[in-house]
């Protein structure tokens, strides 16, 4: 397992990427509504990704990814791929963003309702976020991943939802998918201890129902075996001296 620490430069290119991403999330909040198709939110963050920020959509072509955002809809849990479907109200929708700027990566994801939210959509995308916030407030350098899963594991239980294992959070930078895997489960002081400068994403997959997912045929879209409503957010994080930094915040400034 190879970890990179990133130095002041580097890290001043990962703020910039995850500044990136994030304003795209916020560009295209405006543009969920009834009747949009998820491929012309692709279409639309296309754009702006290449046209007004200069860079790069790191998911189209990634691994023969066909599209340059995810989006995942209800019981689709992750990597959506857009297309001819209509978002309806009342829908639940993950955007996952991530660009490439200056040879670095930020990445980030939001939950979005469509239309009028209905009341378990909006709490599963509640426990999600706050699972990936308590996942968030203890970065610090000492700690261990094992811990950071432990925080989003035990909250999620507790508010009868379930964790997806076989995605997990991790490592960023020049790399898409870098060493360490970031698991949104596990057992306190187990796992790699932080050091300052390194930078990963928590995005912890959280289930209405139980916890299974199944991939379906076209090697992508992966969905809950239960057919329950799947929520996901996700941040790149970096491990400062006393705590950590969040790489991907928007305008408004909440985590
Ligand atoms: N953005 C996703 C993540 O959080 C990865 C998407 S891979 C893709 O790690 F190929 F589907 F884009
Ligand atoms: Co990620
Ligand atoms: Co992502």
């Amino acid at each position: 397992m190879t970890v990179t620490i990133k130095n002041a430069e580097d890290q001043e290119r990962m703020r910039v990427a995850g500044r990136l991403a994030a304003e795209v999330l916020d560009m295209v909040g405006d543009h969920i509504a009834p009747g949009v198709t998820t491929g012309e939110l692709d279409a639309i963050c296309h754009d702006y990704i290449v046209s007004r920020q200069q860079a790069i959509p790191a998911p189209l072509n990634y691994r023969g990814f066909p599209k340059s955002i995810c989006t995942s809809v209800n019981h689709v849990v992750c990597h959506g791929i857009p297309g001819d479907r209509k978002l309806k109200n009342g829908d639940i929708v993950n955007v996952d963003i991530t660009v490439i700027k200056e040879g670095f990566h930020g990445d980030t994801s939001r939950m979005f309702q469509v239309g009028k939210p209905t009341v378990q959509g909006r709490r599963l995308s509640d426990v999600a976020h706050e699972a990936m916030r308590r996942g968030i407030s203890i970065v610090r350098p000492g700690i261990r991943l094992g811990d950071i899963g432990h925080a989003i594991q035990t909250y999620v239980e507790a508010n009868h939802c379930s964790v997806v294992r076989e995605y997990c959070g991790h490592g960023i930078g020049r790399q898409f998918h870098e060493d360490p895997q970031v698991l949104h489960y596990g057992r306190p002081d187990t796992g790699l201890e932080l050091q300052p400068g390194m930078t990963f994403t928590i995005e912890p997959m959280v289930n209405a129902g139980r916890r299974h997912v199944k991939l379906l045929p076209d090697g992508w879209t992966v969905v809950t075996k239960d057919h329950s409503l799947s929520a996901q957010w996700e941040h790149t994080v970096l491990v400062t001296q006393d705590g950590y930094e969040v790489m991907t915040l928007g305008a408004s400034g909440e985590i």
